[in-house]
């Protein structure tokens, strides 16, 4: 390689790393929005004087919104673009976030978080759909993830947020703050190139090299176009080319893949950690909530370990490391609360299986499920497909958050902490015998892969 296209190759690879990293901004809002809830409802709560049923309507409105997001934006960003659909998303989030600050009664607060909730599952899709198509297959991994390092800082911020401000009770200006990254990401959309895959999907060839080549910095982007028309051959797109047999193999995985991200219980330890603290015994709120800010902080720098080795190391591995450690923690954690009395060590051991819990999270099933769903659908109907797998994620995550109390209280802490660790095992099961390894090859050749019908785990053997 000479002197010259070195350096433009490091350029390019500098310009999809900010591309990635504003596009991630979607991810911190994501993140933000879910997390800010758990301390401005605290105050909402006595302002409105909200009844129990109305406190859960007002939390859960949010994934109610998000589901829906989900279900829309796949269709819309295979026919407008992910680029634009990113932009639209950023000034739902404004609305969403203007209309929950300024809300003068219960039901404008619901509505204005269902807004919000649309916003976050449009952005949960498009984001890694968007970054997937504009990173060259051997950084794929580590961009993509970027979106789920802005989710962990987002929920991070809104512990933080949420604590600089419980002091003069401004719930108003914990939903108002997140204003600022949707304007940041609204404007800096703006002016990034549109996916060029999208655009080959939508036989504007010229736009698409001309995206293509800014992207990776030259001209010699033939290759990679010739690539992607290839692949796009026959397709037709729509709703109907879901059910073609070919396709049915990644439809599952992704689904799959998805729903195990929310049933083996991430949310319960994210919205409800405080609570899981108490039962462990600490005693004061300030003490619960900093444990569960550390929780956050884990949270964000093991995914900073995830994005340096998953593609080095490959998704799978990573997969099935997180998921042993996943089942372990709960499994230690069920045992800690059959313990007649939670106290001293046993306390510390209760602390120590979450850590363990959220750090295997991190580096598997947390950037991994949203990678995946990112990479292994055919193009013309990939938002399509992502849509289902995402609102499947989001409708799993709703019956956690809906169900958690209750199975506490009718089955008992243990055996509701076993029961996700048994949902872990099966999780294990399907990542090994259906997930494929996506590692270094491009969007194209994993298509090509299912056209061939060959099974999952045959790619990158
Ligand atoms: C999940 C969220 C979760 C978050 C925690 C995301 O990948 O989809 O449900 O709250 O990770 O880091």
């Amino acid at each position: 390689m000479d002197q010259n296209s070195s350096a433009g190759s490091k350029n390019a690879g500098v310009f999809v790393c900010i591309i990635a990293a504003i596009a991630a901004l979607a991810g911190l809002l994501f993140g933000y929005d879910t997390g800010v809830i758990s301390g401005a409802i605290l105050f909402v709560k006595g302002q409105f004087a909200l009844s129990a049923t109305a406190e859960e309507v007002v939390v859960s409105a949010v994934l109610l919104g998000a589901i829906m997001g989900a279900g829309l934006s796949g269709q819309i960003s295979d026919r407008f673009g992910r680029r634009r659909v990113i932009i639209a998303t950023a000034v739902v989030f404004i609305i969403g976030s203007i209309g929950s600050a300024c809300a003068p009664s219960t039901i404008w607060l619901i509505a204005s978080r269902i807004v919000i909730g649309v916003a976050i599952g449009t952005a949960s899709l498009t984001a890694p759909l968007y970054i997937s198509e504009v990173s060259p297959p051997k950084i794929r991994g580590a961009l993509v993830s970027l979106n789920q390092l802005a989710i962990t800082c987002g929920i991070v911020l809104s512990y933080i947020v949420d604590y600089s401000l419980a002091g003069s009770e401004s719930w108003r200006w914990m939903f108002a703050f997140g204003v600022l990254p949707a304007v940041i990401l609204g404007i800096g959309m703006i002016f990034l190139p549109a996916s060029p895959r999208w655009l080959m999907s939508r036989s504007l060839g010229d736009k698409a090299r001309e995206a293509l080549a800014r992207i990776r910095n030259t001209q010699d982007v033939q290759g990679e176009l010739d690539d992607i028309k290839e692949t796009l051959g026959e397709e037709r797109g729509g709703w109907k080319e879901l059910l073609d047999p070919w396709v049915r193999m990644p439809l599952f995985i992704g689904i799959g893949i998805a729903t195990i991200q929310a049933i083996t219980g991430i949310n319960v330890v994210i919205y409800y950690a405080p609570t899981i603290f108490g039962f462990a015994g600490f005693g004061s709120a300030s003490a619960a909530i900093l444990a569960t800010t550390g929780i956050g902080v884990v949270n964000v720098l093991m995914t900073v370990v995830a994005i340096k080795v998953i593609d080095r190391v490959g998704r799978r591995p990573l997969l099935f490391l997180g998921l042993i450690g996943m089942v372990i923690s709960l499994s230690v954690l069920g045992v800690a609360f059959n313990l007649p009395a939670l106290t001293g060590a046993l306390k510390w051991i209760a602390v120590g299986s979450l850590v363990l819990y959220i750090a295997s999270f991190a580096v598997s099933l947390g950037p991994i499920a949203w990678l995946i769903i990112a990479e292994i659908y055919p193009l013309r109907i990939r938002g399509r497909a992502m849509s289902l797998a995402t609102m499947a994620n989001w409708g799993a995550n709703l019956l956690v958050a809906v169900t958690f109390l209750t199975l506490i209280q009718k089955l008992g802490r243990p055996v509701t902490f076993w029961l996700y660790a048994v949902i872990g095992i099966i999780g294990w099961l399907f990542c090994y015998f259906y997930v494929p390894e996506t590692k270094g090859h491009s969007l194209e050749e994993i298509e090509e892969h299912w056209h061939q019908g060959k099974s999952p785990r045959e790619l990158g053997r």
